[in-house]
């Protein structure tokens, strides 16, 4: 593994190049307006899986954005790594907040600022580079197939369905992804769970018009004042979820899993000053770590309806809405949950009021065994580069496809993601660290190493 060190030591600032240049294209897949940007950047993609030495490099059309592939075939009698990845990025409003534009890179504070930086370009691009570098070195140990998507922060609608159909063209020994976070760069962990996702929105209509709020008022149901009312009513004095049968299929984990997860480091006064709140909150009897991995969730991600314009306007509003989105953890099923906000919310709302609720996309939870071949390999991988065995780590985020590669493909997913939770991904001045991006494409190769080494 040497000579890797001394390609990657003679090749940094081009790999940072590189990734500057993709995380220039602004693809959001969330709005229409960047279709052409998304759309270069799968193009990019491409062209790097190609300059990088992959074979039959393409873009599988989808009823949206193109899933870029490639693959490396050396011997049917090796292992295979499915990589996937995605190149499309989350909007960067409110863009006012940030301290430089998003898809103009700067490097401050050894950290790469922009969109997409952490999640997923720059965590994406680790793995064409780690590639490249076993292409050029001659040192690839087994047979690779790249899947970037461009559509997973709306959702990847059109993914399980490629999935389906291309059964034979993905098959594979072991998922291999980087999208997901370490506990801290001195604490090097592996993710062996993800949480799913139910999103609904709501819609409550009072009257047929805005009204004057002096005359009408107090009379009429105010949807704004109702729909706080319906969501306030959805938590109870202990934080817990008051969604008849909410609760039925959640696995609790034992007292010694929950004594493991108590071991992992966190620091709570940091993790209060870091988002500048003077108390943490959430489901009684569970601490922060717990309830942000193992514990579903129920969350308001936006609100409006009414005046929210300069200046005060006296009116009652004629509707109201939220975006809510309940975080799922192993047994829950997302259609199920969805189905049972929806009865729920009806049954609450009061005949002064319509109330509409409209599914959004959901995805499945996920956990990954801690004694598979390619969690095994993980570790080593992981313990050679940082010096330190990884811990096992769930978390909060939710990553669908997940769930899918082990239902159509059979195969199990190892989530070996270099991010941090303090990258903001999602928020404004995203961000990831030079120390990252140039570890995960230092380890990448060892966990190939190691992987194909159990198969020999
Ligand atoms: N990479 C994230 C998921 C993630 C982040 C997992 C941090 C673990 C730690 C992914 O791009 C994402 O944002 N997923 C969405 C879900 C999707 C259906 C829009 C999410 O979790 O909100
Ligand atoms: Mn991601
Ligand atoms: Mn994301």
């Amino acid at each position: 593994m040497e000579h890797l060190q001394t390609y990657l030591a003679n090749n940094k600032q081009r790999f940072l190049d590189e990734l500057f240049d993709l995380l220039r294209i602004p693809s959001v897949s969330a709005d229409s307006a960047y279709k052409d940007d998304v759309l270069k950047t799968a193009e990019f993609v491409k062209q790097s899986l190609i300059d990088a030495g992959a074979d039959n490099v393409e873009l599988c059309q989808t009823a949206g954005y193109p899933i870029v592939y490639g693959e490396k075939i050396i011997s049917a009698d090796l292992p295979t790594i499915l990589v996937y990845g995605h190149y499309d990025v989350q909007p960067p409003d409110p863009i006012e907040l940030w301290d430089s534009p998003p898809f103009e890179p700067v490097i401050k504070d050894e950290k790469i600022y922009a969109r997409g930086a952490c999640d997923d370009k720059g965590q994406m691009y680790m793995h064409v580079k780690a590639f490249e570098m076993m292409m050029r070195n001659n040192t690839l140990p087994c047979n690779v197939k790249f899947m970037i998507e461009g559509e997973e922060e709306v959702g990847s609608d059109n993914l399980p369905p490629y999935l389906r159909a291309n059964v034979e063209k993905l098959k594979a020994d072991v998922v291999l992804i980087s999208d997901t976070s370490m506990i801290a760069n001195d604490v090097p962990s592996i993710t062996t769970g993800l949480r799913g996702l139910s999103y609904v929105e709501v819609e409550v209509v009072g009257p047929n018009i805005d009204l004057h709020s002096g005359t009408f008022g107090g009379a009429v149901a105010n949807p704004v004042n109702v729909l706080c009312k319906l969501i306030a009513s959805l938590h109870d004095e202990n934080n817990h979820i008051t969604i008849p049968g909410f609760y039925d299929d959640v696995v609790e984990l034992s007292e010694e899993e929950r004594a493991e997860m108590a071991k992992r480091p966190f620091d709570i006064e940091a993790y209060k000053q870091y988002l500048d709140i003077n108390e943490v909150q959430g489901e009684k009897g569970y601490s922060t770590t717990e309830r942000t991995s193992i514990r579903p969730t129920l969350d308001v991600n936006g609100m409006w309806g009414g005046y929210i314009g300069e200046g005060a306007k006296t009116v009652l509003p004629s509707k109201a809405s939220a975006k809510i989105s309940m975080r799922l953890v192993p047994n829950q099923n997302s259609e199920k949950i969805t189905e049972l906000f929806q009865k729920h919310f009806e049954s609450i709302a009061p005949s002064s009021v319509k109330v509409k609720v409209t599914p959004h996309h959901g995805g499945e939870p996920a956990v990954t065994p801690i004694d598979s071949k390619g969690y095994l390999a993980a570790v080593k991988a992981m313990e050679k580069t940082f010096g330190k065995r990884p811990i096992p780590s769930r978390e909060g985020g939710s990553i669908p496809i997940v769930a899918l590669f082990e239902e159509v493909l059979g195969l199990k997913t190892i989530l070996m993601g270099f991010g941090l939770n303090t990258d903001a991904i999602h928020s404004p001045n995203e961000h990831y660290g030079l120390f990252n991006y140039y570890k995960g494409i230092e380890t990448i190769p060892h966990f190939y190493k190691e992987f194909a080494g159990m198969y020999a």
